[in-house]
């Protein structure tokens, strides 16, 4: 009897302690019908396909194929993420990792995966990722930040933009005519790991983040974390960030070689996608 009931609290403690654990993180996340939770071991298994040739199988960023790359492919042991919709510092959400898969990084070595890989492989390799640093079961992630709709492009937008841009110096680096031909020299722009990571020319359309006003409004609220391309978050009115964006967007001297893949694949915005809700039945 005394043993049974011993028995009993052991299995009922780590039910309490999960469920305290889940009132205390911040929602962060999409529903769990939107995201499934990634299966680590799978993840490996399509990793060790997909990924290790750059990402090494330590996840260092050092495969046998990273040499002479530049950018150099993404430490997920370091962790540190330049492509988030999370405040800078902070780490990215599953939804920006999986993002990252599916649309590759426009203008680097790192492909986009949408034609070989489904949901299910994604966000398994999402789990995979993250296994390599203990930060993501250390530290809590910043919940992601509101992206309003973006407001009409008007000519008076695009000329506050303007203003922004010379008030906000983005031409140091950038120069004025957006070419990225501002101040330093490349010794001034190494990134986390000590390559290169110049301004960019934005004239040639292709971001890192994506190329709509939305993707670059999170571009430069969060800032590219690892280089010197900080978050604007404090310096800019919400109101007036899609000014900046309207202003950036147009130094574009039309359609980039990597536009088609900078579109986000449906599943991203949970508001405009339809799932079905396996709890609603
Ligand atoms: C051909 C080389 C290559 C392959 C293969 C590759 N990557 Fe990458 N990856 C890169 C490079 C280069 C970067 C850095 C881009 C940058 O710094 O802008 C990167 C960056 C990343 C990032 C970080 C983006 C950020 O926010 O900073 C993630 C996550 C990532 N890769 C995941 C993967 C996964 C998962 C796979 C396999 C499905 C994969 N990569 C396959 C080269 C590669
Ligand atoms: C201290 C130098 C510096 C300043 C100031 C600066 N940037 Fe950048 N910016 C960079 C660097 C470096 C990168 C490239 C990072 C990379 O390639 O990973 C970059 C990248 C970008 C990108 C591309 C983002 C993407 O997703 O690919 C945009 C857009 C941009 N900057 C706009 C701005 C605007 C607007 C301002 C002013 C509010 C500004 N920058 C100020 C250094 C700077």
């Amino acid at each position: 009897m005394r043993r049974s009931g011993r028995f009993l609290i052991l299995l009922v403690l780590p039910a309490v302690a999960a469920c305290w654990r889940a009132s205390t993180l911040p929602d962060s996340s999409p529903p769990a019908y939107l995201k499934p939770p990634g299966d680590v071991d799978r993840g490996a298994r399509l990793g060790r396909t997909f990924c290790i040739s750059c990402h090494g199988v330590y996840g260092n960023g050092r495969g046998s194929g990273a040499d002479g790359l530049d950018p150099a492919p993404r430490s997920f042991v370091r962790a540190v993420y330049r492509l988030r919709s999370t405040p800078t510092g902070s780490l990215p959400i599953d939804n920006d990792l999986a993002r990252t898969i599916v649309r590759g990084v426009p203008g680097t070595a790192m492909p986009a995966f949408r034609a070989y890989l489904d949901a299910r492989d994604v966000y398994d390799l999402v789990a995979w990722v993250k296994a390599f640093s203990p930060r993501f079961s250390q530290e809590l992630i910043d919940d992601a930040i509101r992206i309003p709709p973006a407001p009409p492009r008007t000519a008076a937008r695009i000329a506050r933009g303007r203003a922004l841009f010379k008030e906000l110096q983005c031409g140091k680096c950038h120069g004025d005519d957006g070419s990225g031909q501002g101040w330093g020299t490349d010794e001034d722009f190494r990134d986390e790991t000590g390559r290169l990571a110049p301004p960019r020319d934005l004239r040639v359309g292709i971001f890192k983040s994506g190329s709509r006003p939305r993707d670059l409004y999170r571009a430069l609220v969060t800032g590219l974390d690892g280089t010197r391309m900080a978050a604007y978050e404090d310096a800019v009115e919400p109101g007036d960030m899609y000014s900046l964006v309207y202003y950036v967007l147009s130094f574009d001297r039309g359609p980039g070689p990597g536009r088609w893949l900078t579109e986000p694949p449906r599943w991203y915005e949970p508001t405009t996608v339809r799932v079905r809700n396996p709890e609603k039945k």
